[in-house]
């Protein structure tokens, strides 16, 4: 046995038992939140330290509104602004390991296809003109590989087949893209090693397995190909396995692979191995309530320090006791909240951390590790606090066929709740849930928010929405449904083919559950989510039209043969992955029909309360034809629909003016139906580019017609697992 295996035997939890102590600050006049706290741009996003620890970089808004990149130096605490376009939104940036000099990307309002550039921030020569690395239309640009220590950065661009990406080397001295992985075949899930060669790659088989390769000893490492003779089989991994198992990190040698194991168990192991020897697999660790979520390893010796287990909340196991005392440090300076170590200096010596809240936004520290100190620095959105903020609590349930599932309930601030001593004494279950805080005195107006993906989860952690709906006076009830990830192969798995099926009678239990235990009010409960969970909302306004009082739709698909029909080419290696989720193919006539009898559009006419429809112009995952398509049928059927489309916006909405917009228009449709407070919103109120395209009430007037972009669709595959953007 090695000594990381022995250490893993002696596992210590530093996290995640401590109690959390609400302490509530009334709200200045018992006043609403003003939207535009929630919803205004972050003046602290994507937060990110720099390798040599000397900068933290984050987005903000500027002096006009446009989303820049920032930089303030962690010592003097001097803050600049290092992006000037005037007119775009800058998505993301990275730091690279060539002192000043940072990569960022911008897309076309929300189509995905990003634009990527190097930026050198050298304070010599302001203001900084970017270097554009790929700015082709059409094409989608993603950085695979920054090592943070070489000159050279890997690029992914699908610059020559929509379908797949080449791989460049980018130079960030001298600005030349060489091309050094020529492909047409695999899909854009690859793997490098620390000195930037591509070591893995997959592809999908018929059968849904997943066959990884490694290259073969005869291949050009320097000038791979997709060509059959430059790949040997490296392992292969059923169906069932494939959604737990992922490469995850080379050891610093590159000799060994950590990989996220699948096989063997439900919830999953850390297992290491010898580069394309499975055989030699060795298990750190085996996962106990809930997948493995995160892994903490040394940015330069790559040895594993921690990683956490996600069932409610995070739980940290520390690996390595030289962390031992950072981590408790972390954890007691807020005892209430799980720490989360979201970069560090390759020196390890610098730490930006964060903690994950229900009732706080975002909080960052710097902690110096030689001092053992950490030191604030500035909140997500300051603006909210002294805000009274909901509370949101895990429990589980069982659904109709005795499926247990995770879910988050989060009752309004102002909900008083059951003392333990309130309930029926006798039933130890009902006493543990008023233990809980999940028993209101009285049954709420409740959203049933529903996730995306399908294959993500709903989490522990601070979200504006949740905390609008929350201070409008609703219980917000969040299901794992299965089919969600982070819970196991077989509640992964028992979501196949279950589209419109036992996933959402899963979301049903879920509100009988609420029903059952006088947390909702039978009367009031709406249904509201994105992507999937606006398929989701669909399919309840439609299939079970007497259960909610009304729903919220955001760019859900409406019709699942034109899903699959307009999938973005770049996840047509993933087609099988995608018909394995439906349990039908487009391409046979079974299978249509069986896609066709989930479809709410085939069952518009039976929609009988109010539906709000929302979608970005842009989308390149979820067109915004699916939404025309639905609205239309209703339109066809006399039933009134309000449908509000982002003319600049893709797969959910990013610009402020557009988000303050989206939560207006849903809380006062939320306020209207459920009789919920909302604050005043009008259409140009923020500038924003809503257009109100039906009108629920004037159900007689035609749909107003748009001219849809035809960019083409796009998005690295990864993007697949942030199938609806949050916001
Ligand atoms: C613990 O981490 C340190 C720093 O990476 C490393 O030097 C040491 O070998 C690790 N110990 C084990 C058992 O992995
Ligand atoms: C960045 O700009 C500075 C000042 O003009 C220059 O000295 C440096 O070489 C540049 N760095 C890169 C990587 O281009
Ligand atoms: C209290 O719970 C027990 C056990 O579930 C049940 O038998 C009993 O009927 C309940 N009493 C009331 C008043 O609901
Ligand atoms: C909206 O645009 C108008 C005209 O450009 C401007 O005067 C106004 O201040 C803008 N309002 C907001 C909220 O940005």
């Amino acid at each position: 046995m090695s000594g990381l295996l022995l250490l893993f035997g002696t596992l210590f939890i530093v996290a995640g038992a401590a109690p959390s102590t609400p302490i509530p600050v009334p709200d200045r006049n018992g006043n609403l939140i003003p939207r535009e706290l929630l919803f205004g741009d972050s003046k602290f996003a994507h937060v990110m330290l720099s390798p040599d620890g000397h900068t933290i970089g984050y987005l903000a808004p500027d002096e006009n509104g446009v989303r820049q990149i920032f930089t303030r130096c962690v010592t003097c605490s001097h803050t600049e602004k290092i992006s000037f376009d005037g007119q775009n939104n800058i998505a993301s940036f990275e730091f690279t390991g060539v002192p000043g000099v940072i990569l960022f990307t911008q897309d076309n309002d929300g189509d995905e296809n990003h634009r990527l550039y190097k930026l050198n921030i050298t304070r010599a020569s302001p203001p900084h003109r970017p270097v554009p690395i790929s700015d082709r239309p059409g094409v989608k640009a993603a950085v695979f590989k920054n090592n943070m220590r070489d000159r050279r950065v890997l690029v992914g661009l699908n610059d020559e087949n929509p379908v797949f990406h080449n791989v460049y080397a980018f130079d960030l001295y001298t600005d030349e893209l060489s091309l050094i992985f020529h492909n047409k075949r695999f899909p854009a899930r690859m793997m490098f090693d620390n000195d930037l060669n591509l070591r893995i790659v997959s592809e999908l088989s018929d059968d849904g397995s997943v066959v990884y390769y490694k290259p073969s000893p005869k291949a050009n490492p320097k000038k791979l190909t997709s060509g059959k003779e430059d790949w040997v089989e490296y392992m292969r991994v059923s169906s069932e396995d494939a959604p737990l198992t992922d490469p995850i990190a080379f050891s610093a040698d590159n000799e060994k692979v950590y990989w996220k194991w699948g096989l063997d168990s439900d919830l999953g192991q850390l297992v290491v191995h010898d580069f394309g020897r499975p055989e030699t697999n060795q298990v750190l660790y085996s996962a106990q309530k809930a997948e493995i979520a995160s892994l903490f390893l040394h940015p330069t010796e790559k040895t594993v320090l921690a990683l956490t287990e996600y069932y409610h909340k995070p739980e940290i196991f520390v690996a390595n006791q030289t962390i031992i005392e950072d981590m408790q440090y972390l954890v007691n300076l807020r005892p209430a909240d799980s720490p989360m170590v979201v970069g560090v200096s390759r020196d390890f010596h610098t730490w930006l951390v964060t903690y994950l809240s229900d009732d706080k936004p975002f909080e960052f520290y710097l902690y110096r590790r030689w001092q053992k100190k950490a030191e604030y620095l500035f909140s997500s959105r300051s603006e909210l606090s002294g805000r009274r903020l909901s509370k949101m609590v895990g429990f589980e349930f069982r659904a109709r066929d005795g499926l247990r599932l995770q879910a988050y309930l989060t009752l309004p601030p102002t909900a008083e709740r059951k003392f333990p001593a309130d309930v029926n004494g006798s039933d130890p279950q009902v006493v543990e849930y008023a233990r809980m805080g999940l028993l209101p005195e009285r049954p709420q107006k409740m959203v049933l928010l529903v996730h995306g993906g399908p294959h993500m989860r709903d989490m522990f952690e601070f979200s504006s929405l949740n905390a609008l709906l929350a201070d409008r006076g609703y219980a917000v009830l969040q299901v794992n449904f299965r089919g969600s990830t982070g819970f196991g192969k077989k509640l992964r798995n028992a979501g196949n083919g279950e589209w419109g099926r036992r996933m959402q009678y899963d979301l049903l239990d879920g509100v009988e559950f609420a029903i059952r235990h006088g947390i909702a009010d039978r009367r009031q409960i709406a249904v509201m989510g994105g992507s999937y969970g606006g398929y989701a909302t669909l399919v309840a306004m439609s299939f079970t039209p007497e259960v909610f009082a009304c729903g919220v739709d955001i760019v859900g698909p409406s019709n699942l043969i034109t899903l699959l029909e307009t999938m973005p080419p770049y996840w047509m290696g993933m087609y099988n992955e995608m018909v394995k989720s439906l349990g039908a193919d487009k391409d046979d006539d079974a299978g249509r029909q069986s896609l066709r009898s989930r479809s709410p559009l085939y069952y518009a006419s039976q929609v009988k309360r109010p539906l709000l429809v929302l979608h970005g112009a842009n989308d390149p995952r979820v067109k915004q034809a699916e939404s025309d398509q639905f609205v239309d049928e209703l339109k066809k059927n006399h039933i009134p629909v309000t449908y509000v489309l982002f003319g600049d916006e893709g797969h959910g909405f990013s610009k402020p003016q557009n988000t303050l917009a989206f939560a207006g228009f849903v809380e006062n449709f939320l306020g209207k139906c459920l009789n919920g407070a909302s604050e005043p919103f009008s259409l140009g109120q923020y500038n924003s580019s809503a257009t109100v395209i039906a009108d629920a009430s004037r159900p007689e007037e035609p749909r107003v017609s748009t001219t849809t972009t035809t960019t083409l669709p796009p998005s690295r595959f990864m993007g697949q697992r942030r199938a609806y953007a949050p916001f």
